[in-house]
């Protein structure tokens, strides 16, 4: 009879017996997964438990800054690393999807490796792998793997040479929140939407700047506020606004504008294999739309991508 009281109390006596007094890594990604099991393993072994939490530079705005004020609110001993400028200057140039989801993944373990190795003496590398996540990486040389290849970091444990624990690898994720909820963990962080590990990089299409991401930080902050706001955004299981590589022509004031268009998706789903895109209300697509192109510099046009999943996928990379 599984409640998350039980799974709790049992994984958390199963996680002291086998880490006792050992040095344990832990990535942070501000999602469900990872945060659960960096709360379990704290309640474990408390600060023997380093967390570390990486800026790619292709988070959501303010992103950085405010998961990581969370954890520590929750008590977790977690480093953050602002690695932005590495991520983009490799980056630099990158347009092919594939490609640009090998860079980021190898650079996330490159700054993750040199961080983890600054904890003197750490045996073990904890991750929040789930049991979809077990089941897919058995299939990751099938057919999704050569659509996208979605487990970024799949290379991080035979690179750092560390025993690895995964408290959640049998649990499915409505479990993973339950036992989040027990734990008391924050209901803002446990009903966010999946966020890609490549994050940003794979929603600006073409080449990845600064600039770039400035501008999507912004108007993905004005439709996921809104969704927030016109109580939509658990009525939708992912939103994200997408950056294209198209100018248009516009005007603004009495000025002809030429300049970039984003795409807005919202789409309902069970688990991200199939997916239909949400019938959104005209009056909050016109919302979105006039506070996009009035308040964000760069952008003078906004569509809605009524595409479903299959042909379509999810991001549009
Ligand atoms: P697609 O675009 O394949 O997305 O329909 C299905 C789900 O997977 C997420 N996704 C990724 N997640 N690394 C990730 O961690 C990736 O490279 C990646 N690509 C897609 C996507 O956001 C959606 O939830």
């Amino acid at each position: 009879n599984w409640t998350p009281d039980s799974f709790i109390e049992t994984t958390v006596n199963e996680l002291k017996a086998k880490l006792g007094n050992d040095k344990v890594v832990l990535g942070l990604s501000g999602g469900v997964d990872s945060s659960v099991a960096g709360v379990l393993l704290n309640k474990a072994i408390g600060d023997n438990l380093t967390c570390i939490f990486v800026d790619n530079g292709l988070l959501r705005k303010n992103e950085f800054e405010d998961v990581l004020h969370s954890y520590k609110d929750m008590g977790l001993n977690v480093i953050g690393v602002d690695a932005k400028q590495k991520f983009w200057d490799d980056l630099k140039g990158i347009t092919e999807p594939e490609q640009k989801r090998k860079v980021i993944g190898r650079n996330f373990i490159e700054v993750f490796d040199v961080e983890a190795h600054k904890i003197q003496n750490v045996k073990w590398l904890a991750q929040g792998t789930i049991y979809p996540d077990v089941i897919e990486s058995v299939s990751v040389n099938g057919p999704s793997a050569t659509i996208k290849s979605h487990h970024n970091v799949g290379g991080l444990p035979e690179k750092m040479n560390l025993k690895v624990a995964e408290p959640l690898r049998l649990l499915f994720k409505d479990e993973v929140r339950r036992v989040g909820k027990a734990l008391r963990i924050k209901k803002e962080l446990l009903g966010r939407h999946p966020f890609p590990g490549p994050g940003l990089g794979i929603r600006i299409l073409g080449d990845v700047t600064p600039d770039k991401v400035r501008m999507l930080q912004e108007a993905d902050s004005i439709f996921i506020n809104g969704l927030k706001n016109w109580g939509l955004y658990d009525e939708v299981w992912q939103a994200a606004v997408i950056l294209l590589p198209i100018q248009s022509v516009g005007v603004m004031g009495d000025e002809r504008t030429y300049e970039n268009t984003v795409a807005l998706r919202a789409v309902t789903s069970t688990d991200g294999m199939t997916a239909d895109w949400v019938h959104l209300p005209y009056d909050f697509l016109a919302k979105m739309s006039n506070e996009i192109i009035n308040k964000v510099r760069g952008i003078n046009r906004v569509v809605y991508d009524i595409s479903s999943k299959p042909p379509a996928t999810i991001e549009w990379e």
